[in-house]
């Protein structure tokens, strides 16, 4: 399972060996403009020669050494002089393919721990003698063979980096791509700068050109639909599709009936008038709402859901002429989300739909254009598109909509109140001036109901919770600390202006343990 392709850009690969981890090992080397991709450790030396990357890095991962199940890769690789950073795993690997020994530490060290780097070598040039670096590990490097030297050490870990004497081979058994270690973008600016001897040659504004060429050749003068479903991923996927084939384009827009308010509106105005693209809106709300009609389990909402779009989307493709391709906003991490190092599924904690499923079904052939990229570049290329920033900017919506905020029965009367105290908590966000501070706010409705006193009168009503969270990449969040006024203001409007509704309370659930949506 080896999906880069070759590229022209210079190319740094990343060995996934289990990690938790990977994506940010690869938004770190991104952020340094240098172009990435995963490889499989079951990679051939020759499909890795052919690949010309200017290095390699090797992931960390939860296995031992020993274990008979454990990754490994062809030890000829830390023979042909490709640069290569081993992190934990990865360098527990290197160490032992080249020689070493790997055993259970004496002490497991997890967390902030300080370390005192050897300052000559070019890993940690620029770098204190003395800094904290995040470890999470049980397994050690004891012994190495005289080819190493060790570059850095802890109190508990006598080899926290190594070096290689004759091949470019580094390990680190800290984790530098982890927030917790503050110098840790310096150590991957010095692997990719000093010792891989990249340039940095990946830009956002190149990107452009190079995916309209790539889409006209692909796509001939044949035709191309696209699902817009108003978010980010899939309305920049559109306006670049759309400046490299004008009209060969159609774009369909499913009102499912669990949108907020005005978004149908919104993408209406924006595609069909501002960017005068052909765009079919179909409103199955009915549909969906009947096939959900009682339904309560979260997974087979979102499995109604996901069927009942493809079957219409489907029935709209249909009516089209000469259409061949399905344009899909599929990115990076949506990629490696869905592909675990074995090649096998990892583990579903909820079924997205983002991926899969709609391309079988019709046959088409795919159009990725942003496969490669993250929601950051999405986004910047979004505004060289001209898009406009409510659209640039929009948090990110669930596929399933409101069905996954309606926690219990999806009833016409729920959809209102929770779409109505939606609104409300993005007018008052935007009006504080939030919107880009968070990753996701709105409203969840509860399937309680409690009492309060209106009036003179006893009340047995909705409870409503706000849902604010701060993220970088949804794979873990926190609560937003927003201010007690701005909940404050919330809560009395969405009482006052809700009918039905008399309660309103804050999650202040950190993911994990919980997740950011309810259901
Ligand atoms: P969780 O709730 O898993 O959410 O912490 C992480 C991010 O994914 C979004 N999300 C979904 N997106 N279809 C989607 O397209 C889904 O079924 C779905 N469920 C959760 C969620 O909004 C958050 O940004």
């Amino acid at each position: 399972m080896t999906r880069v392709e070759r590229t022209e850009h210079e190319l740094v690969a990343v060995m996934d060996l289990g990690s938790q981890y990977a994506q940010l090992i690869a938004r770190r080397i991104r952020e340094n403009h240098v172009y990435c991709d995963f490889i499989s450790h079951t990679i051939s030396v020759e499909e890795l020669e052919s690949l010309s990357p200017k290095g390699v890095v090797m992931s960390g991962g939860p296995a031992n050494v020993y274990a008979p199940d454990a990754p490994r890769c062809d030890p000829r690789i830390f023979r042909l002089g490709i640069p290569i950073l081993g992190i934990c795993y990865g360098m527990q690997l290197g160490c032992f393919m080249l020689g070493g020994q790997v055993q259970p530490g004496k002490t497991r060290e997890y967390g902030r721990t300080t370390c005192t780097l050897d300052t000559g070598s070019d890993l940690f040039h620029g770098l204190p003698e003395v800094t904290t670096v995040w470890m999470s590990h049980g397994d050690v490097v004891e012994e190495v063979s005289e080819e190493f030297q060790s570059i850095a050490q802890t109190e508990g870990c006598r080899y926290a980096a190594v070096r290689h004497r004759q091949q470019p081979f580094y390990g680190v058994q800290f984790h530098p791509e982890v927030f917790h270690t503050p110098r840790g973008r310096d150590i991957f600016h010095n692997f990719l700068f000093n010792i891989c001897g990249c340039r940095g040659d990946w830009q956002v504004a190149s990107f452009i050109q190079e995916a309209v060429e790539r889409i006209r050749e692909k796509v001939g003068n044949r035709g191309v639909i696209c699902g817009l479903s108003g978010g980010v991923d899939s309305s920049v996927t559109a306006a670049l599709v759309h400046r490299a084939i004008g009209d060969q384009l159609t774009c369909i827009f499913v009102d499912h009936g669990l949108l907020r308010l005005g978004e149908r509106e919104q993408v209406e105005s924006t595609f069909r008038e501002h960017f005068a693209m052909k765009l079919v809106v179909v409103d199955a709300s009915r549909r969906f709402l009947s096939k959900l009609a009682g339904v309560v389990d979260p997974e087979e909402k979102r499995r109604i859901i996901g069927h009942e779009f493809i079957d219409v989307f489907k029935e709209e493709a249909a009516k089209l002429e000469g259409v061949e391709f399905l344009a899909q906003g599929t990115l990076f991490p949506d990629v490696i989300e869905s592909v675990s190092p074995r090649g096998g599924p990892s583990v579903t904690i909820k079924s997205h739909h983002n991926v899969g499923g709609l391309q079988e079904e019709l046959g088409f052939e795919l159009v990725e254009t942003m496969r490669e990229l993250f929601k950051d570049e999405v986004r910047a290329i979004g505004e060289e598109l001209s898009l406009p920033a409510e659209i640039v900017w929009r948090q990110p919506f669930p596929g399933p909509g409101l069905a996954i905020r309606i926690i219990g029965d999806i009833t016409p009367e729920r959809i209102r109140i929770v779409r109505h105290a939606d609104a409300i908590v993005l007018e008052e966000v935007r009006i504080a001036g939030l919107e880009r501070k968070l990753w996701l706010w709105g409203a969840i409705l509860l399937p309680v109901s409690s009492t309060g006193v209106m009036g003179d009168e006893r009340t047995y009503e909705n409870v409503v919770a706000i849902r604010a969270v701060e993220s970088t990449d949804a794979m873990t969040a926190d609560w937003a600390r927003l201010e007690h006024d701005l909940l404050g203001r919330m809560a009395n409007r969405i009482v006052n202006e809700v009918r039905g509704v008399n309660r309103v309370v804050y999650d202040i659930s950190t993911k994990p343990p919980s997740t950011i949506e309810w259901e």
